[in-house]
């Protein structure tokens, strides 16, 4: 009885094993004669109408080549040993659609991954964790309308992502902010998808050489002023994406036409107010900081003072050029107002950049300015804790008659309470943050309404992903921009 079982089970796994190797080319061993091209260390397979990647694949191969095939499915078996030496690995035009989370396990020292021109929908979390060598990223003309916001992390050595052509609908700020973002990214190309909204103020504090690579071309923006000033200064700067791209950035107007427009002729649709580098301004004995912000990192930077003065490290000047190539004069004085310049070298790119500053005849301490600005911000504060005490005791609908007020409620007293925290600047700060940064938070509510889901500049062919996800994620993303602003920017009285 047994013998007959085993018998019968080895009949089962022979014929599997037959109709493993006559369904096509699925499983198969690599072959360098037929189904691939093999030269040293490079297999190359491309369009050989594969379903599946061939096994048996020799373990120094360093390119794999696999584009132009009909494999739908990167599974996490596809292969079962590391390929240590694997650095480039390309899948393009494959109609792939699933991703194992596992299936880069083996091949963690790719540096090169080409996912490009495939059926992609979605990128779960932390798919790519893996590939902490990674270098380039191609996702481009997929599908993909979700990112998981953790579905690139672990990517240190990530410089260059494209996820152009997709259906992204938010913008990936994550990638590119202060603390979550990827260090060595250099390029996020989220053209020609479907984002309407951006950071703008996120996007603007950012330092120039990411917002160099930063391409958002050809999305449904809707058009305002601070897009315009966005954009102008990052062509001023003649930073790469606003320059190569000018006249692909365009937006959607405000309204019921839906007129797109290009971004930068905004200034004479929506009378913006052109754009101008703003001076430095500065009081007496302040300490005064003046960032060279280049489009390229790790340049040598030297500093050049009004009147030609080059700035020295050992001399007793009062400007001295901090680690980071910037800057520091301190204290500053009536005499060190004009032009400085920041010429910024490397291997391969020059970069001049110009401030001008100003110094007014006067310190801020012990002027009447600091108690006034003290003042207005204590006022300011008192306003709008009264303000907000209004809203919460004063409202004819109280905790009990309402679920979830008492969620707003908790909301607008942490709110609150950053503003407060934010608003009391040391007085070092003040003359920088009160001249120069001046920037007030409103949510315009033409800007709310146009994500109400009514609007569609791009006709009706998504209407149903709208019905869909497409609202729920939008209002997310609303309500996710709003409450950044509160609880990042600092709220000048
Ligand atoms: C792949 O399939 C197409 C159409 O089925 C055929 O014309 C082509 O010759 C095939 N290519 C190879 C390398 O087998
Ligand atoms: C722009 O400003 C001018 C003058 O200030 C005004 O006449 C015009 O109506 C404004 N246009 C728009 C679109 O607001
Ligand atoms: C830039 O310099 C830092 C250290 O100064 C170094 O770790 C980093 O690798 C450099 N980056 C490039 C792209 O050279
Ligand atoms: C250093 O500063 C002092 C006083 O500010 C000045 O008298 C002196 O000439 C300076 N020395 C040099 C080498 O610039
Ligand atoms: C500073 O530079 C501007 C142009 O960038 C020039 O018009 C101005 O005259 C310069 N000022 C001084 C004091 O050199
Ligand atoms: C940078 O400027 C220096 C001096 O002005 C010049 O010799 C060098 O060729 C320039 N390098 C590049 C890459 O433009
Ligand atoms: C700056 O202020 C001082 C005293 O307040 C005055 O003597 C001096 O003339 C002023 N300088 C300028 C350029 O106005």
């Amino acid at each position: 009885m047994p013998s007959s079982l085993s018998h019968s089970i080895r009949l089962a796994l022979c014929m599997a094993l037959v109709f493993l190797q006559l369904s096509g080319t699925s499983g198969s061993l690599l072959n360098c004669h037929k189904m691939c091209i093999c030269a040293s260390n490079i297999v190359s397979c491309s369009k050989m109408n594969l379903t599946t990647i061939p096994t048996a694949l020799p373990k120094y191969t360093a390119v794999l080549d696999l584009s132009y095939n009909d494999i739908t499915r990167l599974r996490a078996e596809w292969t079962t040993y590391k390929l240590p030496q694997l650095h480039n690995l390309l899948l393009s035009h494959n109609g792939l659609h699933f991703i194992s989370s596992e299936a880069f396990i083996y091949v963690k020292q790719l540096r090169y991954l080409d996912l490009s021109s495939n059926n992609l929908r979605q990128l779960d979390e932390v798919i790519f964790e893996p590939l902490e060598h990674l270098e380039v990223l191609l996702l481009y003309n997929n599908h993909i309308s979700q990112i998981d916001r953790t579905a690139f992390s672990g990517l240190n050595s990530l410089q260059k992502l494209y996820l152009s052509q997709n259906k992204v609908s938010r913008f990936p700020l994550e990638l590119v902010k202060d603390k979550s973002r990827l260090d060595n990214l250099i390029l996020l190309d989220v053209s020609s998808n479907q984002i309407k909204v951006l950071p703008t103020q996120e996007l603007q504090t950012l330092p120039a050489w990411i917002k160099n690579g930063l391409y958002f071309h050809n999305n449904p923006l809707l058009c305002d002023c601070e897009l315009y000033s966005l954009l102008a200064h990052w062509y001023i700067r003649k930073l790469n994406s606003a320059q190569d791209f000018r006249d692909d950035y365009t937006c959607v107007m405000p309204g019921q036409e839906k007129k797109v427009e290009r971004v930068f002729e905004l200034n004479n649709h929506m009378n913006c107010s052109s754009f101008k580098e703003a001076n430095e301004e500065a009081y007496l004995e302040q300490t005064l900081t003046l960032p060279c912000d280049t489009k390229h990192r790790n340049m040598s930077k030297t500093w050049v003072l009004p009147g030609n003065v080059v700035v020295s490290p050992g001399s007793n000047q009062t400007a001295k050029v901090l680690k980071d190539g910037s800057l520091q004069i301190s204290p500053i004085r009536e005499e060190d107002s004009g032009n400085y310049t920041c010429y910024a070298i490397s291997e391969s790119f020059n970069e001049t950049l110009y401030i001008k500053v100003t110094v007014h005849n006067f310190t801020l301490n012990g002027n009447g300015e600091t108690l006034n600005t003290a003042y207005t911000t204590l006022v300011g504060c008192l306003a709008s804790v009264v303000l907000v005490l209004i809203y919460l005791y004063l409202t004819p609908c109280r905790c009990f008659c309402c679920p979830g007020h008492s969620k707003s409620k908790s909301h607008h007293e942490d709110s609150i309470h950053s503003s407060m925290l934010s608003a009391t600047p040391t007085h070092e700060d003040l003359a920088t943050k009160a001249e120069l940064n001046r920037h007030v938070a409103f949510i315009d509510p033409k800007d709310l309404q146009g994500q109400n889901g009514k609007v569609n500049p791009n006709g009706d062919e998504d209407l149903d992903e709208e019905a869909l996800q497409g609202k729920d994620q939008r209002k997310k993303s609303v309500a996710e921009s709003i409450s950044s602003v509160f609880s990042d920017t600092p709220i000048v009285v």
